[in-house]
């Protein structure tokens, strides 16, 4: 009985998985709260280049290209949650509260300036291929309300 339910909960996650797609390079982060900072495109496709899959998606151990399919992608906002304040929202070493904005800006701006210091753990940086080009003032980024 167990097994069978393994089994038809196992089909189910591979044909849930199969529909998943990598995103282009059309990319919108929604914005929640950020008054005159709207939402914020990101080239997908362009930034493979740039570092491993698990810089980014560093809950995913072991993500690539060729993976991807066979599991789940969750979406940074799923963790880092777009509201400051929420209790279930992680901590960084040093104790600040990683909502969606400061993840979202420790991953890409420091990335684009060349100071990557907060690194999420369990990844090396050897994990970063290119690290100091890209865009770093607000405008740059967000569409501006
Ligand atoms: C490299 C791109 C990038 C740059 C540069 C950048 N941001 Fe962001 N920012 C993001 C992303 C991605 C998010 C997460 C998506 C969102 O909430 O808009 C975010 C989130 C935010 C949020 C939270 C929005 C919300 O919905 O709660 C605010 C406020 C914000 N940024 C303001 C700024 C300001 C002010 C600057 C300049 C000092 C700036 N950002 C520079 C990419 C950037
Ligand atoms: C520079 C950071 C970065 C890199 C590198 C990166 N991704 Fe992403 N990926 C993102 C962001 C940001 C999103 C948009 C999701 C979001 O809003 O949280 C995303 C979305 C996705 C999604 C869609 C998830 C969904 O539910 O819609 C998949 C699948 C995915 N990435 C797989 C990969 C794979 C596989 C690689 C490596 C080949 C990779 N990503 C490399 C940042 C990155
Ligand atoms: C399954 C939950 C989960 C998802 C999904 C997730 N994170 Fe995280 N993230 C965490 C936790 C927990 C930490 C704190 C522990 C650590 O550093 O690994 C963290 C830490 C980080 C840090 C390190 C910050 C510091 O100060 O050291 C960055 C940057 C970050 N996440 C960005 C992202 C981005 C960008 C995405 C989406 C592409 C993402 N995270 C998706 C749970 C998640
Ligand atoms: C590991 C490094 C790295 C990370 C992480 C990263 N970027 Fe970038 N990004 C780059 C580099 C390098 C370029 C410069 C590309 C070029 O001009 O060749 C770039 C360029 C861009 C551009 C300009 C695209 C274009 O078509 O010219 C945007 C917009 C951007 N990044 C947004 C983001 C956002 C939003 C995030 C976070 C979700 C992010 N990046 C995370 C390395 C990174």
């Amino acid at each position: 009985m167990k097994l069978k339910l393994l089994l038809v909960a196992s089909t189910l996650i591979a044909a849930l998985a199969q529909g998943q797609k990598l995103p282009g390079d059309n990319v919108v982060i929604p914005s929640a709260n950020g008054g005159k900072w709207g939402p914020v495109k990101f080239t997908h496709q362009q930034h493979l280049a740039f570092s491993d899959c698990v810089y980014c998606h560093h809950t995913n151990k072991g993500l690539t290209g060729q993976n991807f399919a066979t599991v789940k992608v969750p979406l940074c906002a799923e963790c880092h949650a777009r509201a400051e304040g929420d209790a279930k929202n992680p901590k960084s070493k040093d104790g600040t509260e990683l909502w969606a904005k400061e993840a979202y800006h420790i991953n890409c701006i420091e990335c684009h300036k060349g100071e990557i210091t907060k690194i999420p753990k369990d990844v090396g940086m050897s994990a970063i291929k290119k690290q100091g080009a890209g865009p770093g003032k607000c405008a740059e980024c967000h569409e501006v309300k």
